[in-house]
């Protein structure tokens, strides 16, 4: 089936009340929208509010307007920190944001359970995801960065396709097996298909409360030279990389511990590393 597609700035309050208009039959909304890069959050922390506090206001106001019954949001392992406790399950306390874009996700948090809490009549599920990366195996589907990639598996991506002269990784002297930070890196595709079930169990009134918070992870940690290893061997092509000093305000490790939404919500991430890591060089390779 084809999609019905409106191009609507998520801030603004008329144009989604027109679509909420033309379409009184919906029944649950999956927030996506956001400005997400952590160091241009600290460059402009205005931008990073607005358009990630407001979007969401906009949304859960015209949904109470409209009668609509759940809304998905996408939150982020940052609002973990550096957790005591490995793997983090999502009863790991919040600390206090690192960064304006990740300060940005507790605050939606806290909005959509007020909100909640004040007895609106809809649902939420917060989804918190660890890494997301990769692409669609059809490689029709991808990230584009703007400029130069901030993110790991895209500088990498562009690296071996030779954009970029070599890979800088941030720092091996963490306290971590070969001194490179982990992280739990999840597939694209698998992270898609936990969206389909949570507003599936949100629409069919499965959930069984009002607000419920799950993990987006596979359960396993995976070092930047791993990483970088796993792509080489996967793809068969070399990474030029250089090991520099850290890179201010990272996490040394964090992964998932994603029985909850296994358990709950019949999801599991299941795609291997590997199989990831090729999708996103197609996709690279399908690139300008
Ligand atoms: N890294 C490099 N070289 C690079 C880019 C990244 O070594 O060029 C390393 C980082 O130091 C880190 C790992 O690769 O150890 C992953 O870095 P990313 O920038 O890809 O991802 P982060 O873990 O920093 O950030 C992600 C999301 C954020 C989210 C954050 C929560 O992109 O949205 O996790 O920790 F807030």
């Amino acid at each position: 089936r084809r999609p019905t597609f409106y191009e609507a700035d998520c801030n603004d309050e008329a144009a989604i009340e027109r679509i909420f208009t033309a379409h009184p039959s919906i029944q649950g909304v999956i927030h996506f929208a956001a400005s997400k890069a952590v160091g241009e959050s600290v460059q402009k922390p205005l931008l990073y509010y607005k358009n990630n506090l407001l979007s969401l206001i906009v949304l859960l106001e015209a949904m109470q307007r409209h009668g609509t019954k759940g809304i998905v949001f996408s939150s982020s392992c940052t609002v973990y920190g550096q957790p005591e406790i490995l793997p983090v399950t999502e009863e790991a306390p919040i600390q206090v944001a690192l960064s304006p874009y990740g300060n940005t996700k507790q605050i939606n948090e806290e909005i959509i359970r007020d909100t909640i809490h004040a007895d609106a009549p809809f649902r939420a599920i917060l989804l918190r995801y660890f890494n997301p990366i990769g692409a669609h195996p059809s490689a029709e589907i991808g990230e584009r960065p703007a400029g130069t990639p901030q993110n790991l598996v895209p500088y990498l991506t562009q690296t071996a396709a030779g954009i970029r002269p070599e890979l800088r990784v941030f720092g091996d002297d963490y306290d971590t097996p070969d001194g490179s930070c982990i992280r739990d890196y999840i597939d694209i595709v698998d992270l898609a298909r936990a969206h389909v079930e949570a507003v599936r169990r949100l629409v069919e009134g499965q959930a069984t409360e009002p607000l419920e918070v799950f993990n987006l992870g596979t359960g396993r940690g995976v070092s930047v030279l791993e990483l970088i290893r796993t792509f080489e061997e996967a793809t068969g092509v070399r990474v030029p990389y250089q090991i520099v000093g850290r890179r201010e305000g990272d996490i040394e490790q964090v992964w998932a511990d994603p029985a909850r939404a296994n358990r709950v919500l019949g999801w599991t991430a299941r795609t291997p590393l590997s199989d990831t890591l090729r999708n996103a060089w197609k996709w690279q390779q399908r690139q300008e």
